[in-house]
């Protein structure tokens, strides 16, 4: 039987849910043991690890977050941490580990799988398993699901969240856009997406946005701060009574130097006389109830993962479950986790087009 445990990682994300939930019945309904980790990795270190049955995700589906909690935690990225989470789960008998997280939550499920036979080697030599443990638990199986709202994963289209996390986004706008447009306002609304420029970019064509700024492409002019006030003032013109500019959590400039919403909106007031109000939506994007979208995309990508352990061998390479051309798909976890790496260099090189390229190369197994 196999032992499947689930652990949701890093930020939460809307979809989290509907994914543990997925997990833990199709993993019963294919005759497998499904263990959740509390806290994410936190859990492995302190042995939050319980064994779920089918009634444990009831409601799951459309309840925002993730109700098995998740940590930034800081005992895994240290070797001792690792030693002990590897104690715990060959101790807990779970041989297998599904994990919903972004980028930085998938490298270390994939540092922890290269590591796993020098890991068991060593708790063998200080006695803390037994040669039986040892021997049964030469090989972890890994699967990793991309929970972000940022969409900032290369090898896939969308990760769960985005979405969601898009339209929370669009809702605020249309709200700021009522008040802005009764009081001829401007409104600097600064969202989410650490160096990724998805959300900040769909969300201004979704509203209608007067000007974006996102970290891949910077404006190309020393004096973007021109280009925006010509922009602006032109709309103006044309009888528009609100301006709205969207400016993503990473915005850079020609220099890689950050731009921020407090100085868009200095800009805005000094030089073009708009009353200019900033707004940060925050953590509201995360939360909420998932939207239709990433309920079925967590779903549908969950059923993927437990079937890739199912169907995993000690040779095969820990896939990462995706998107792509509206298909899911598995691919190697280690390559979209280098390549994501190499789009975030590629930004700081300001080659837009080859972090393009990055994020939706032809990986498709
Ligand atoms: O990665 C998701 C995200 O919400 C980013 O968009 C944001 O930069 C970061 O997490 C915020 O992290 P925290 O919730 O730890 O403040």
């Amino acid at each position: 039987i196999r032992k499947i445990g689930v652990l949701t990682s890093g930020g939460d994300a809307p979809g989290m849910n509907p994914c543990v939930r997925a997990i833990v019945r199709y993993g019963i309904s294919k005759g497998c043991e499904v263990y959740a980790v509390y806290e994410g990795y936190q859990g492995l270190v302190d042995n939050g690890i319980k064994r779920m049955d089918w009634k444990d995700v009831r409601g799951f589906l459309s309840i925002g977050g993730t109700n098995i909690g998740t940590a930034r935690c800081m005992p895994f990225k240290t070797r001792e941490g690792r030693l002990q989470a590897a104690q715990n789960l060959i101790k807990s008998g779970v041989d297998s580990l599904i994990v919903c997280g972004g980028d930085g939550s998938l490298t270390g499920a994939d540092v922890f799988r290269s590591e796993w036979s020098g890991l068991n080697e060593e708790l063998l030599k200080n006695d803390r398993i037994t040669k039986e443990e040892s021997d049964a638990y030469q090989h972890l199986t890994i699967v990793g699901l991309v929970g972000s709202i940022d969409n900032d994963m290369s090898s896939t289209d969308i990760t769960i969240g985005a979405v969601t996390s898009l339209h929370r986004i669009c809702e605020a706008v249309d709200s700021i856009a009522t008040t802005a447009l009764s009081h001829s306002r401007a409104f600097v609304v600064e969202v989410m997406g650490r160096h990724c420029g998805w959300l900040a970019l769909a969300a201004g064509i979704a509203t209608g946005a007067d000007f974006v700024f996102i970290p891949e492409r910077p404006p190309t002019e020393e004096n973007w701060q021109d280009t925006l006030c010509s922009v602006a003032h032109r709309h103006r013109q044309l009888g528009k009574r609100k301006t709205v500019v969207i400016v993503a959590e990473g915005a850079l400039d020609k220099n890689l130097k950050p731009i921020k919403a407090d100085d868009i909106k200095d800009i805005l007031s000094e030089r073009l006389g708009l009353d200019t109000r900033v707004t940060t939506l925050g953590h509201t994007q995360r939360g909420g109830a998932p939207a239709a979208f990433d309920r079925i995309l967590a779903t549908i990508q969950s059923v993927e993962a437990v079937d890739a352990v199912l169907k995993s061998t000690p040779e095969t390479p820990s896939p990462m479950i995706g998107m792509n051309s509206n298909k899911v798909t598995s691919g190697p976890l280690m390559k979209a986790v280098e390549l994501t790496h190499e789009v975030a260099k590629s930004i700081g090189e300001k080659n837009f087009a080859r972090a393009m390229e990055l994020r939706d190369p032809q990986f498709v197994e």
